[in-house]
């Protein structure tokens, strides 16, 4: 049985299918403890949206959820691991009664030359970027399909830039994205109508994202990069949020967005 919501939204007669509290939607963001997915994770609450926040770093997302207030709820959770998956749709039935959002957006860039004292990054970043966001979509979806019947349902898949075109000294990241915009023109097809599937892919984005590279000097490099990075985690929140409130005949399936100087 979900527990009634608890949360009235000033907002929640903004979007096209959000017309009251009791049908507000549920959405579920992985890798919610910081950047793009903490930012998401506001920007839906912003809109209405009931919001579980899925992360293995539960001091951060109990402070994001408990900030967003009762629409809000923190999950430990690794996207390396099915059953702290399974274990969080678990929750997120108990709470909401169904997902009608997945926004797959846990991830890790280990950048660095290609070389064999990096052979763990690489394996772990296909675990996270690409195993990860498709074992949450198989342990969600059936709630999704639920959602989907009921409200219309959505996956957001958080791709980058580098999904499309790969650089010396990325390529097993590259790999990791251009695996998962392959697989979500897949799903795309293989779930319309009733869900819909958009691919978001990043140029440079202000977020700690560098800070857990391995590779000392590539990490310096790309450190000194990003600290001058234009672009925020609101402004792709932002587009995300947008993307996800058009009226369900439309969708929005991929969305490549730059800093407006990267080359
Ligand atoms: N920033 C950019 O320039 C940029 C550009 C293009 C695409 N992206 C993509 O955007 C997404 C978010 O990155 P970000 O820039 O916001 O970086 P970030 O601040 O480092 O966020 C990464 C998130 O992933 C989570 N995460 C990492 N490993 C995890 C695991 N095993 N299980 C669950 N969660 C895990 C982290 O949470 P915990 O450590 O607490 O688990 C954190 O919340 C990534 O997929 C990244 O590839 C970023």
């Amino acid at each position: 049985m979900p527990s009634a919501p608890r949360r009235t939204h000033s907002t929640l007669n903004d979007g096209p299918m959000i017309k009251t509290n009791n049908q507000a939607r549920v959405a579920v963001v992985t890798g919610a403890s910081s950047g793009i997915g903490e930012a998401t994770a506001r920007a839906l609450a912003t809109a209405g949206y009931r919001v579980a926040v899925l992360a293995r770093r539960v001091d951060r997302i109990t402070a994001l959820a408990d900030e967003l207030g009762d629409g809000a709820i923190a999950i430990e959770a690794d996207v390396t691991d099915r059953d702290s998956i399974l274990a969080a749709a678990q929750r997120v039935q108990q709470e909401f009664g169904c997902a009608d959002v997945l926004v797959n957006n846990a991830g890790v860039m280990l950048l660095g030359p290609f070389d064999t004292g990096q052979r763990d990054d690489y394996r772990h970043m296909f675990e996270v970027n690409l195993l990860g966001a498709i074992t949450a979509t198989e342990v969600f979806l059936d709630q999704l399909k639920q959602g989907g019947a009921e409200r219309g349902g959505d996956i957001v898949n958080i791709s980058s830039v580098a999904g499309r075109t790969a650089r010396a000294g990325n390529g097993v990241y590259a790999a990791t994205k251009w695996g998962l915009n392959g697989w979500s023109e897949s799903l795309r097809q293989e779930l319309l109508p009733g869900i819909r599937v958009t691919l978001i892919e990043p140029g440079v984005v202000a977020t700690e994202l560098p800070d857990h590279i391995t590779h000392a000097d590539t990490r310096q490099g790309v450190q000194e990069m990003y600290s001058h990075a234009a672009v925020t985690a609101d402004d792709i929140a932002e587009i995300i949020a947008f993307a996800l409130s058009r009226p369900r005949h439309l969708a929005i399936n991929e969305v490549l967005l730059r800093p407006a100087g990267q080359l």
